[in-house]
């Protein structure tokens, strides 16, 4: 049984997160994924999501061969999570290549190839572009 964890705030879904958490899953046999809290997520992209939380969590469970999701509180305790949660893989998307490679020492650590051309801060972009009639 080998066991994938992933984390990420997944907020509007679209193709590109369906995708990673497919692939992901796709290497193992039970997905885990960390959703980032409203507050991480803040700290980290400076901006709010437009879904809760607790929202993007029960959105992201709902994806078939989803099997697990927990709020990821804090970057500094991926560590922590990755044991906790027993992983023996770590996805992450090769926007963050690199960042990781410390957790080597814990599981193997896999850089997945983002879908081109579409992430939720482009996709806003275009709603408000399009509500205001600008597309
Ligand atoms: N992801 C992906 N392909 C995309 C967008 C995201 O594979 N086109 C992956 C990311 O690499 C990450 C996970 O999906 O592993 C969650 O990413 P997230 O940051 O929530 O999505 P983005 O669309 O990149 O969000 P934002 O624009 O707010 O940064």
């Amino acid at each position: 049984m080998k066991r994938v964890i992933t984390f990420g705030t997944f907020d509007v879904l679209h193709i590109g997160h369906i995708r990673i958490l497919q692939r992901a899953r796709a290497l193992g046999d039970h997905l885990t994924v960390g959703i980032s809290t409203d507050a991480m997520n803040f700290s980290k992209k400076q901006k709010k999501p437009v879904y809760s939380q607790f929202d993007r969590m029960e959105i992201v469970k709902a994806i078939a061969g989803v099997d697990e999701v927990f709020l990821e509180h804090s970057l500094d305790l991926k560590g922590e999570y990755i044991k906790k949660y027993k992983s023996d893989i770590l996805v992450m998307g090769n926007d963050w290549e690199g960042r990781f490679d410390e957790f080597k020492a814990l599981c193997e650590v896999v850089y997945l190839p983002r879908t081109e051309g579409i992430s939720t801060t482009e996709l806003l972009a275009e709603i408000r572009a399009s509500a205001s009639g600008l597309a």
